[in-house]
């Protein structure tokens, strides 16, 4: 199998000497990105790129899809100048004028939105529809913050002291660095460009070493909008590539906010480098989504709620459904009915409107799958579904696995497979007597992100959205884990990371909070009654 892969792999290297496979082509041709030579993967209102040679590998087949001059940490600092410049012309544009830029923006992406959403598919494996589904959530937040721009309002408070008044003001903050994942190439950038935008900001984007292509293409047609409007292409910069550049976005004091999406590990780093300067960050960190399923449940609405949880993008979402817990008297029949919907699954190119499942977006997450199932074998799990590669694929090249389904002996939550988050279509099933054991293994793993409970009694919902319910950031009634919305704030507590994106008062983080005390009047009284008169 794996000397069938790397003929596979030896076979499109080929390839791309002779040119790119149609499949391929087509998508980056709709997208005007060129198939035949090395493409830049800096703008700062240039397109350039001196730093090493990165290929974009296709996680479906293995096909070199193209190969990026990334930035160098020249690149990166000459980027970084150009931020700077670009925030403070930026700043002084009113907000309302800010949000008729994002609406541009809106209008390029919804124009390019089925060519990019297959960009999405082709380069991270997801789906079609979740590929052009990311763009739409891009578009929607986009919607957000124009209307923002017209409501970022600040307060007045009122004052203690007579002729006085106090203003809370909302001013830009500066330059935002946004660290993004391979799993959502398009929509966490997304979110934070148009809040940043919004609120006055220049943003340098620095996305997955193995997502370049997307965030190429989404860059240009940030460019194009910014280049009409007389405004520096620095305001949404790009400079792609791998660590080194994230070390000196992360380390550098021309950026106020840096916003991370990805694991626990890194983003224990990244928080420490950036408090450690006295910047500000958004840490979006690791999830171990639960759902809990309830006897009096609508198991119509539950069983495929919980499948798309956590089969949906290959199990590759933050808020992917990791955990389930099933009360004891329905848990037979809801594992029945579960296995039914993953048995009809079939592995297939995600481009094909048909596919549910593609592939993981690396070789390095099939490996982290395999050595999970090895674990769960270790413990002596049931493994009720799945546990193994496919033998037949629809590209030998591919990184599919089979969705898997597994019941440990166990159910201590500090044990690693309950207590870590695996990047993989991996589903731990443990069954609870009282609703109240079910929260207490809801919350006792260190992420607290996403969770989920599926029940019609108004009291479990009580219970279960209050004091001593979900300790997680998203707390969902007969909802799965995933698939948020953009109006409320995103995110997720304890060892998620605590980090607010999207919408809610997420946008509060991207200005510069200014408290303002105005006095009217003829006299300068003191605060709290304090006499400082030297007579
Ligand atoms: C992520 O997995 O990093 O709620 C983001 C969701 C999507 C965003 C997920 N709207 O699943």
């Amino acid at each position: 199998m794996i000397i069938a892969k790397r003929a596979a792999r030896a076979t499109t290297h080929l390839r791309l000497k002779r040119g790119l496979s149609s499949r391929a082509s087509g998508i980056l041709s709709a997208l005007n990105i060129p198939t035949n030579q090395e493409i830049s993967g800096v703008y700062d209102g240039q397109w350039k790129g001196s730093g090493e040679v990165v290929e974009s590998v296709c996680p479906t087949t293995g096909e070199i899809l193209a190969r990026i001059n990334t930035a160098s940490p020249a690149d990166v600092s000459g980027a970084l100048t150009k931020s700077r410049e670009a925030y403070l012309q930026f700043r002084d544009v009113p907000a309302p004028r800010r949000g008729e830029i994002l609406r541009q923006i809106r209008e390029g992406l919804a124009i390019k939105r089925e060519e990019l959403g297959a960009l999405v598919t082709l380069e991270m494996g997801k789906i079609r529809t979740e590929g052009v589904g990311e763009v739409q959530e891009f578009i929607d937040i986009c919607d957000y913050a124009v209307g923002l721009s017209r409501m970022m309002n600040g307060r007045v408070v009122a004052s203690e002291r007579p002729g006085h008044t106090i203003l809370e003001v909302p001013n830009p903050l500066g330059v935002v660095a946004v660290l993004s994942a391979f799993n959502f190439p398009v929509a966490v950038y997304g979110w934070n460009l148009a809040l940043s935008l919004a609120a006055g900001n220049a943003t340098i984007w620095k996305p997955s070493p193995t997502t370049p292509l997307t965030s190429i293409a989404v860059t240009s047609i940030v460019a194009k909008v910014l280049e009409k409007n007389n405004l520096p292409g620095a305001l949404a910069g790009l400079v792609t590539g791998g660590q080194p550049v994230g070390e000196v976005l992360v380390g550098s004091k021309e950026v106020e906010l840096v916003s991370f999406t990805g694991s626990e590990r890194v983003g224990r780093i990244v928080g420490q480098a950036v408090v450690s300067r006295f910047g500000k960050s958004i840490l979006e960190l690791g999830g171990n989504n639960a759902s809990i399923v309830m006897p009096d449940a609508d198991l119509s609405l539950a069983v495929p709620g919980v499948f798309f949880g956590a089969v949906g993008t290959a199990g590759q979402r933050c808020t992917s459904t990791r955990r389930l817990f099933l009360h004891r008297d329905i848990a037979d029949e809801f594992l029945e009915r579960l296995q039914k919907l993953y048995g009809a699954l079939k592995p297939g190119d995600p481009l094909e409107t048909d596919t549910l499942l593609g592939p993981m977006h690396t070789p390095a997450a099939v490996n982290l799958y395999k050595s999970t199932i090895d674990y769960l074998r270790s413990i002596d799990a049931d493994i009720l579904f799945g546990g193994k590669e496919y033998d037949v694929t629809p590209y030998d090249g591919g990184n599919f696995v089979q969705p898997t389904i597994a019941v440990p002996k166990s159910v201590d939550m500090s044990d690693r497979i309950w207590s870590t988050e695996t990047f993989a279509p991996i589903l731990n099933v443990a069954i609870f007597d009282e609703l109240e054991e079910a929260i207490r293994w809801n919350n006792a793993v260190p992420q607290g992100l996403s969770s989920s409970l599926w029940t019609r009694d108004l009291r479990n919902v009580g219970k279960w959205t209050g004091p001593s319910g979900s300790d997680a950031g998203i707390v969902n009634v007969n909802a799965g884990t995933s698939g948020a919305e953009i109006g409320a704030s995103f995110g997720g507590n304890k060892s998620t990371g605590w980090g607010r994106e999207s919408g809610g008062d997420a946008w509060k983080q991207y200005v510069r909070w200014s408290a303002c005390t105005i006095n009217f009047s003829n006299e300068a009284p003191l605060a709290q009654g304090v006499n400082f008169n030297v007579d």
